[in-house]
């Protein structure tokens, strides 16, 4: 059986003036053990140069932007493309995380095509998908979400498919303080990769890492990160202060 990656990825959101977000990349740099989890700090465009540098000596420690434009350059006023953040020393970009989906009108097709560019680049895309509240209730949680990870995926080479880290976050979850339970998490997670095994072969889906997001916190993170097919977790609100965010990480 093929060891894959454990992560724990902070998703800072639109937090963290320049000094708070320096002070905060430092603190976790001070804190952060040497061990195999790979941790990666998801922080706002304006943090990124900075934080690369900060980090740079830590090798179990990476930096993602949470967006990136499908574009490699061009007039697109206000749009950061993938090459620029991989010129910044960024390693990962978010991509497809439901707030873009939500506010502002990311679909599938879109994502694919950053997904793509940040490939392109040499960035590796942390997919975000997860079903809204609606689907969980009405038991097409299933559809849902592999309808998305068809979309989005389902055209890369599988050497393309082994950069890629998956984040299940379903929307109910997201900063409600309501974290879906382990065994929802587990069933989801192996649905995707059971999803990914038809399509690329098993080998291939048994190395991508899927991780967890959805309101956890250093009292939950153990109990989800126990789960088989669970190998990490993307943190939102608990990523904002080191301390809870190395808790989570020491979870593992
Ligand atoms: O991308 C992380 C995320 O959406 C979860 O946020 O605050 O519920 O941990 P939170």
């Amino acid at each position: 059986i093929m060891k894959r990656k454990h992560i724990v990825a902070g998703n800072w959101k639109m937090n963290m003036d320049y000094d708070a977000g320096r002070d905060l990349v430092k603190a976790v740099a001070d804190k952060l053990q040497p061990s195999d989890t790979l941790v990666i700090l998801g922080t706002p465009y304006i943090h990124l140069r900075n934080a690369a540098s900060i980090i740079k000596d830590i090798s179990n420690l990476k930096i993602a932007a949470q967006n990136c434009h499908q574009e490699e350059s061009g007039a697109f006023t206000g749009e950061v493309a993938a090459g620029m953040l991989a010129s910044c020393g960024v390693d990962y970009v978010i991509l497809g995380h439901s707030e873009r989906r939500e506010y502002f009108g990311e679909d599938d097709q879109l994502i694919a095509s950053k997904i793509d560019a940040a490939l392109a680049a040499g960035l590796s895309p942390i997919y975000c998908c997860g079903e809204k509240l609606e689907a969980r209730e009405a038991g097409t949680e299933n559809d849902v979400v592999g309808a998305q990870v068809e979309a989005a995926l389902f055209h890369l080479s599988t050497e393309q498919l082994a950069q890629v880290v998956i984040a299940y976050e379903p929307v109910w979850a997201i900063g409600t303080g309501k974290t879906a339970s382990p065994e929802q998490a587990q069933d989801m997670h192996a649905h995707i990769r059971a999803l990914l095994a038809g399509h690329f072969g098993q080998e291939a889906a048994d190395g991508v890492s899927i991780l967890y997001g959805g309101s956890v916190k250093p009292g939950n993170a153990k109990e989800i990160f126990s789960k088989p097919d669970v190998d990490g977790g993307l943190i939102g609100g608990a990523s904002l202060k080191a301390a809870d965010f190395i808790a989570i990480v020491d979870s593992f």
